[in-house]
């Protein structure tokens, strides 16, 4: 076909049927783009559905509860939720322990269940994200049965079997290095069975797939496959950079403290942790899955598939790795866990996380985070018990008002409370039994879903016994009650998601540091080309502080407050935004600057 004769034919037959054509074509092609963008400045919603709503009442929570409160997230502003696994599973791991990838958990509901989840969503247009662990399966998985049925079983060598050290027909010796499990002990587990000890990254009953295996890549390829025909709009990738081991089986250094001595953490030694986590390998891995899912789009379910990778990462040079290539994309959104991993409040650092974020990525869109399932929440890492709500403010101005994507956890638009198990047989998560009472497991940052103020905060029916104690303060923290107060911390959320859609510096400015050298107080400026730029000014103290931003090269004149701490001032000159302890101040310049 010959372009630009295909160009005049298009051309013509748009003029002789008029304007409303061309103003359709033009609908299309701006929808055609959001769909393939939508994931640039989107907000992802992490849903732990064993904790979000309990439709049959015994006290799990169950995916008919999440189709429940679909129009509360759509209210919000979500764009996507990402759900955590639902697949069978033996729960030793809360669903990280997958026994068949291509079915759902009846504790969760059937297929039907998730059909309906799906098509309720797509008519909110809400994304449905699936957690893909690729890592590991679990040792009930059928393939992991054949594997440890024999040496010579087809699927022996789809996980990680070596032989032990100094074993003998009687002894099983020493497992074949120093590799701990994440979760405390070996990360060897001896099988009497066919005498040999297997890899495991996490419990022991989650064995770790052998990557090097081209059946076990062709597996999950099949599995993306499977799902994404189901309309799913991506993945969040578990533990993706622990999907190979050194080869040589070497043994991690251990990390020494300022003395020189061996660090220790819940009485075990510290590892480097450099043989089993971040291997080169998993780059092949991903830009294959990447190209797979990449083939799928449907008229059902539009729009990009996106790639999250659960990426904890030692710098951004190695979190910039994980984006690929444009030849050979890999993740669209892996995790900036820089940011996180701060855990405190100090303006200086998150400043650097963020400038970090701004320069080493290049066009490379970032995702923030600051809570999940796996840490305390925001309260327990960034609270000083007094300011919390205000902290939380702050906290939730870095993740909406930064450029990029944002996800974030069920329960922190409402400020849920890490509430850990006040007694060792309360605890649910196996590692928290394991170091008990050093550290109490997740449990803490796992509780139900805070709907109402009433019994069992509208998770679950008030007779039932949900899995995890609901914490007492939803008689205040929850959204039902959090919903009428526009001072609460839900109506900043929801704000703030408005603004992040609504507003085109917002949307879609480049992020760029004010008064670099302040150690209270984080401000910087979003800005657009065509459109006023947006300010933004989070004291990140408890002291009053005043910021003054002619100084830092932004001329006199007006602003309009988008949005302020409850309590807050306008500012009557921009020499002096006032900002009360935790105070958050963003404005909108009345007037265009150049730089
Ligand atoms: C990370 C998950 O978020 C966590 O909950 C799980 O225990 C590990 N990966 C192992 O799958
Ligand atoms: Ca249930």
């Amino acid at each position: 076909m010959h372009w630009t004769g295909s160009l005049a034919i298009i051309a013509a037959a748009a003029i002789t049927l008029g304007t409303g054509t061309l103003k359709a074509a033009a609908q299309e092609s701006s929808s055609a783009a959001s769909e393939k963008n939508w994931w640039r400045n989107a907000v992802f919603y992490e849903i732990y559905p064993r904790s979000f709503g309990d439709a049959n009442n015994d006290g799990i929570g169950d995916l008919k509860g999440i189709t429940a409160h679909l129009d509360y997230l759509k209210d919000l502003g979500v764009d996507a939720i990402w759900l955590t696994p639902i697949y069978p599973s033996p729960q030793v791991d809360f669903g990280y322990d997958i026994a068949d990838y291509m079915a759902i958990d009846p504790q969760c509901g059937t297929m039907a269940d998730f059909d309906r989840l799906m098509a309720e969503a797509n008519k909110r247009h809400i994304r449905v994200l699936m957690d893909m662990v690729m890592n590991h399966s679990s040792d009930k998985h059928k393939w992991f049965l054949q594997s440890r049925s024999s040496k010579t079983n087809p699927y022996r060598d789809w996980y990680v079997w070596h032989d032990g050290k100094g074993e003998t027909a009687t002894d099983k010796g020493q497992p074949p290095n120093n590799w701990q499990s994440v979760f405390g002990g070996s990360a060897w587990e001896w099988d009497d069975k066919t005498r040999q000890y297997y890899y495991h990254k996490f419990y022991t009953q989650q064995p770790d797939l052998n990557w090097n295996n081209p059946k076990v890549r062709q597996a999950f390829k099949d599995i993306i496959a499977f799902w994404l025909k189901k309309g799913v709009a991506g993945f969040r990738f578990d533990a993706i950079t622990t999907l190979f081991e050194d080869p040589n089986l070497a043994d991690e250094g251990v990390v020494k403290d300022k003395n020189g001595n061996p660090e220790m953490r819940n009485g075990e030694p510290v590892l480097e942790n450099v043989k089993t986590d971040n291997l080169p390998g998993v780059h092949d891995v991903m830009a294959e899955m990447r190209a797979e899912s990449d083939k799928f789009s449907t008229d059902k379910y539009p729009g990009t598939r996106v790639f999250i990778g659960e990426t904890y990462l030692p710098n951004i040079a190695e979190l910039l790795k994980q984006y690929g290539t444009p030849e050979k994309p890999e993740f669209h959104l892996p995790m900036d866990t820089q940011l996180l991993l701060v855990n405190k409040m100090d303006a200086t650092a998150f400043r650097a996380k963020l400038e970090d974020a701004e320069s080493e990525l290049g066009s490379n869109v970032p995702l923030f985070v600051f809570d999940n399932h796996d840490n305390p929440r925001i309260d327990a890492r960034y609270g000083d018990g007094v300011h919390d709500t205000d902290i939380q403010r702050v906290i939730s101005t870095v993740l909406f008002a930064s450029k990029g994507a944002a996800l974030f956890y069920q329960g922190d638009e409402i400020g849920m409370k890490t509430t850990p198990p006040a007694h060792k047989e309360d605890v649910k998560d196996p590692v928290g039994l394991r170091f008990w009472p050093e550290y109490k497991g997740r449990d803490g940052e796992r509780t139900p879903m805070q709907w109402t103020p009433g019994p069992n905060a509208g998770f679950d029916s008030p007779t039932a016994k949900p899995w995890l104690p609901v914490p007492g303060n939803n008689s205040t923290i929850n959204v039902q009650s959090e919903k009428a107060d526009p001072k609460s911390l839900y109506s900043w959320y929801h704000s703030l998601i408005e603004l992040k859609k609504n507003n085109a510096a917002f949307a879609q400015g480049a992020d760029t540091m004010l008064d670099r050298n302040n150690k209270n107080v984080l401000s910087w400026k979003r800005q657009s080309p065509g459109v006023p730029p947006v300010i933004i000014c989070a004291n990140f103290t408890a002291e009053p502080q005043s910021v003054d931003l002619v100084s830092q090269g932004i001329p006199e004149g007006a602003i309009t407050t988008l949005l302020k701490t409850p309590g807050g001032s306008d500012p009557s000159t921009l020499k002096h935004v006032n900002l009360g302890p935790f105070g958050v101040y963003i404005g909108q310049l009345q007037f265009m600057i150049s730089h």
